[in-house]
């Protein structure tokens, strides 16, 4: 159901959910990516005449306005984006709504206030979603599912509204959903996961389901100090998530016995705090094996960004979530820039996947066309990859 099954839209008001969530610093937007990504599905609505109403989340408000969530910047970046003038809406069903949608001519585009000022757009109570759902699908005369970083989200805006109104999948949720699949049915071989972030506990799906998949896991990240401690190594003050060790040690006897290769790094940057503005980093290189207990890993070591690559040369399918170290300071950056560099080199698919992951490639210079293909989704495209169902895409196939 992409966006010709809407037929003419012209002077119809098409209600998009994009996934406008991007990182800011105050008011600057430090990584306008998803909005990029949002604007061809726009643009192409544009087009065709149609009036643009777009409704998306910035962070996690408690379901009330605050003004340090608020979309206005990142309706001001769209217009730039764009090449026209974005109207803003001050509410996201209210008054301001009504009057923003309503003042729309063919072809122009309103950003809502962030939907989850709203209690109704992330409540678990099927009736108060509802409620919420109608009185977006009010200011529509259709839908078009845009923002893949939520479809894994069962909220007003991405799923009850479908049920409301026409509606069709936008061309980033295609792409997305496009690649993901690559991923899953008959993966070109080698296939090689790379795994970082802070959590093994967000991660336990995927590795679950990779085991059976991947030829090679590598592992880095905060989360890489719960499987080293499973190995008997001391962590210091690394992030440590004591209740996953033995999740961890099972995952490494299984992936043993499959003949999948989990590769840990050999060496660890590691500093005795984390590090904070204002404070020079003391970045001193240890074996993985021998963390001093006054410090903390904050990267993976040059050693082991070498092994990284290596392991990495020759892949035919790449997927990687979750940047390897806190490449947000350029003293703990190296590990996060060596395994985006091999990516750079495969030769087959390499998909980016995440937020952070992604925000990473383009804070540390590297060109977006360098990677098959750049998720703009974190958890959803953990989730598919976990073989769960997307409620946001359920909705639109029923
Ligand atoms: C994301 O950042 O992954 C998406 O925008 C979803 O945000 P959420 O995790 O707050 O639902």
């Amino acid at each position: 159901s992409d966006l010709s099954s809407l037929g003419d839209v012209r002077g119809k008001r098409v209600l998009v959910r994009s996934d406008l969530n991007v990182p800011l610093d105050g008011t600057t937007i430090t990584d306008d990516g998803r909005i990029r990504a949002s604007v061809p599905t726009i643009r192409s609505l544009v087009d065709a005449g149609a009036r643009v109403a777009v409704v998306a989340h910035l962070g996690r408000p408690k379901g009330a306005p605050d003004p340090a969530y608020s979309l206005r910047p990142v309706a001001a970046r769209l217009s730039e984006l764009l090449g026209a003038p974005v109207a803003f809406a001050t509410d996201t069903v209210g008054e301001s709504a009504r009057q923003t949608v309503d003042a729309l001519g063919d072809g122009e585009v309103a950003v809502l206030e962030n939907v989850r000022f709203n209690a109704g757009e992330t409540s678990k109570d099927e009736a108060e979603r509802g409620a919420f759902a109608d009185q977006l699908a009010e200011l529509a005369d259709a839908f078009v599912s845009d923002g893949f970083g939520v479809v894994h989200r069962k909220q007003a805006s991405v799923y009850d509204v479908a049920q409301r109104l026409p509606h069709a999948m936008g061309g980033l949720v295609a792409k997305e959903i496009d690649v993901l699949r690559r991923l899953t049915v008959d993966p070109a071989r080698p296939y090689v996961v790379v795994l970082g972030g802070s959590k093994v506990s967000d991660k336990l799906g995927v590795i679950d389901n990779l085991l059976g998949k991947a030829d090679k896991l590598l592992i880095g990240g905060g989360m890489v100090f719960t499987f080293l401690k499973a190995q008997g190594h001391e962590v210091g003050k690394s992030l440590l998530e004591e209740d996953q060790l033995d999740v961890c040690r099972s995952y490494l006897t299984r992936a043993q016995e499959s003949g999948v290769e989990i590769v840990l790094p050999t060496d660890i940057v590691v500093d005795t705090t984390f590090p904070s503005a204002g404070t020079e980093p003391h970045p001193t290189v240890v074996p993985s094996s021998e963390i001093p207990a006054d410090s903390l890993g904050l990267d993976i070591g040059p050693e082991s960004g070498a092994a990284f690559a290596a392991a990495l040369e020759g892949a035919k399918t790449v997927f990687w979530n979750g940047p390897m170290g806190v490449f947000e300071v350029d003293a703990f950056a190296d590990g996060t820039r060596a395994v985006a560099q091999a990516l750079t080199a495969i030769d087959g698919l390499s998909v980016v996947g995440g937020g952070d992951s992604a925000a990473a490639v383009r804070k540390l210079g590297f060109d977006e066309a360098a990677f098959g293909h750049i998720s703009t989704g974190g958890g959803a495209s953990l989730e598919y990859l976990e073989g769960k169902e997307l409620p946001g895409i359920t909705v639109l196939e029923d």
